[in-house]
């Protein structure tokens, strides 16, 4: 069902398409959720006058793993909190997607 979701989002399928050929419940919860503001590669973008920061920059790879679970669960800074949609579970399940998937060379 939150797939179906994805699928009737505006370039969602495309996006995903774009960055590679994963499709592991990490990948498709990113995609669904962060893509529209960082982009399915983790890059980041200007979004309505909004730095949306690149997740692969020096950054947030120095950045611990708590600092970006925080992150992810409360928001700020223009980010919405995710800690009301997304479970503590999939949460550590996007850090370990960042670090695998979107640090992990310079896609
Ligand atoms: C509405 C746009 C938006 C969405 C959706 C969004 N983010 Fe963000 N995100 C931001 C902005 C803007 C910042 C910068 C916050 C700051 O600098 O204080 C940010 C910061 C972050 C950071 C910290 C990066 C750093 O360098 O410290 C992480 C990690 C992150 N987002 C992950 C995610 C994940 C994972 C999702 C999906 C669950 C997501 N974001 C969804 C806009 C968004």
């Amino acid at each position: 069902m939150p797939f179906a979701l994805c699928l009737t989002f505006a370039g969602c399928v495309e996006k995903s398409a774009s960055i590679n050929t994963d499709s592991s419940p990490a990948a498709i919860t990113f995609k669904r959720n962060c893509a529209v503001c960082h982009k399915a590669d983790g890059g980041g973008q200007i979004l309505n006058g909004v730095q949306v920061p690149s997740l692969r920059a020096e950054r947030a790879r120095k950045a611990s793993d708590e600092h970006l679970s925080n992150q992810i669960a409360n928001g700020g800074g223009g980010m919405p909190a995710f800690g009301g949609i997304l479970s503590n579970a999939e949460i550590k399940m996007l850090v370990f997607y960042i670090r695998q998937e979107l640090q992990s060379s310079d896609k």
